[in-house]
């Protein structure tokens, strides 16, 4: 295959490293953009005098029929050619000629990937953001409807004091906001447009960058040509961000995976989201949310693997930064289809209610709220933590709990105990109690869910 920079050499390339070399395998998914890139940069060279207006109508139509034939599946994109530009450049000079060989005028494919990539990333970083849309609705929606639903509170996985499961999802939503926030940070930093910026040092031909650049969505061209064609930052920046997503839908599946072991029960995971076991009859086993936990080491992967590909590399191009695709791309594939099948499962899952309220009661997870009690009663807070440690060692010792117990038992370990005490530690009252903002008391609550509903509801879509 004959090479686009063939010209200077005299012999053909070893096939071994030809195939060590070339891209095509992986950056074909980048056709669409090399295209739109492509048409972009005919319509400025047009307007700059450098092409006549029929070279530019034979580029721009070419252009558009390679790309409506490769997606109506009439052209494979094929391994013969080096790379997504070799392939585009060759067919386009196959379908229209002499006026083909003239479109990479003022080019360098250093700029040329290094906007193919920023617009293709530029992409997948709505798509994520539209999936995290999605799952923070489902996530809103179960806070809505449980807002008295109890179920422990834990640290150290121990039940540490009552919650509901609103509060519970309602950290989820957080984390999954701060995601998309950093998605549109990422987005508005890397909205720039490398193109024009040459192999290295501009061209010396009368670009109009900034022409190019709105052309192509950007808010403006990037303004150092040696940064434009070796910045990977908005990359490293994104699957920073991938990988962050990814810990916090481990995080989440971790604790679905415990919510619905046979010990917990606290929830039923949907049919069409578990699967069996080919010996065990009885199995219905959590593989999407072990999956998704265990994909999270493949993103972190990506984000090491291009940190470390980036690290040693002087200015401007060099090869190396080919390595910033494949795993790159898996990364956002893997996360994409982490995102919907997380939200769909969510969706679907259901709650048992009873046994969530059940393992709330028992456990001492109304403790603290026995210690404030006494605080109430005019005692010290730190004697108060004696008293009730003692009194959760005499239920231990008989198998029960604080508000199981008799007054006169009460009484027995500190006579501040009065017949008040039963409504001040219920599952109820030390959930409504807790009422500062952030805490999950119903009316506290309340004002958080209709701040993230007008979140969900208003946000301007930057993306567009
Ligand atoms: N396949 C290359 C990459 O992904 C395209 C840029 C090639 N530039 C070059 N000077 N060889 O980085």
């Amino acid at each position: 295959m004959a090479q686009l920079w063939g010209g200077r050499f005299t012999k053909e390339t070893d096939a071994q490293v030809y195939a060590f070399n070339a891209s095509i395998d992986f950056d074909k998914r980048l056709y669409r953009q090399d295209i739109e890139g492509s048409v972009a940069h005919a319509t400025m060279l047009q307007r700059q005098g450098i092409l006549t207006e029929p070279e530019r109508q034979a580029i721009v139509d070419g252009l558009r029929s390679i790309l409506a034939d490769v997606e109506s599946g009439k052209l494979s994109i094929d391994s013969k050619y080096e790379d997504i530009h070799s392939f585009v450049e060759a067919n386009l000079i196959d379908r229209i000629g002499d006026a083909g060989k003239k479109l990479h005028t003022g080019r360098s494919r250093n700029d040329q990937v290094a906007l193919d990539m920023r617009l293709y990333t530029r992409d997948q970083v709505a798509a994520v953001d539209e999936l995290l849309k999605d799952l923070l609705g489902v996530i809103l929606q179960t806070m809505e409807e449980n807002l008295e639903t109890y179920m422990p509170g834990f640290t150290h996985l121990q039940k540490a004091q009552p919650t509901t499961l609103a509060h519970h999802y309602g950290a989820y939503f957080e984390m999954f906001k701060r995601d998309r926030l950093r998605m549109k940070d990422i987005y508005t930093r890397m909205n720039y447009c490398p193109l024009g910026a040459g192999a290295l040092a501009g061209t010396t031909y009368p670009l109009d960058r900034e022409m190019t650049a709105e052309l192509l969505g950007f808010a403006g061209p990037t303004l150092n040509s040696m940064d434009s064609v070796s910045d990977r930052d908005y990359l490293i920046e994104f699957l920073a961000a991938l990988s962050t997503v990814m810990m916090h839908l481990s995080r989440f599946s971790e604790e679905i995976i415990i919510w619905n072991s046979n010990e917990y029960q606290f929830v039923e995971i949907d049919d069409a989201y578990s699967t069996g076991s080919s010996i065990m009859p009885q199995k219905k086993n959590p593989d999407i949310a072990e999956l998704v936990r265990g994909k999270t080491g493949r993103v972190y992967g990506a984000l090491m693997s291009l940190l470390t590909t980036m690290k040693g590399i002087p200015l401007a191009y060099n090869k190396d930064m080919q390595e910033d695709k494949e795993m790159a791309f898996d990364a956002m594939d893997t996360v994409q289809d982490c995102l919907a099948l997380f939200t769909g499962m969510l969706a679907t899952m259901k709650f048992k209610k009873d046994r969530m309220a059940a393992s709330a009661m028992n456990g001492f997870t109304n403790a603290t709220d026995a210690a404030d009690y006494l605080v109430g009663k005019g005692v010290p807070f730190r004697d108060a933590h004696g008293i009730i440690g003692r009194l959760v060692l005499y239920c231990i010792d008989r198998n029960t709990s604080i508000d199981a117990l008799s007054l006169e038992e009460l009484k027995s370990i500190s006579d501040r105990f009065e017949d008040d005490i039963y409504d001040a530690i219920s599952l109820k009252t030390c959930v409504e109690k807790r009422l500062t903002i952030g805490a999950p008391g119903p009316d506290a609550m309340k004002k958080v869910i209709a701040i993230h509903k007008a979140y969900l509801e208003d946000e301007t879509d930057i993306f567009a």
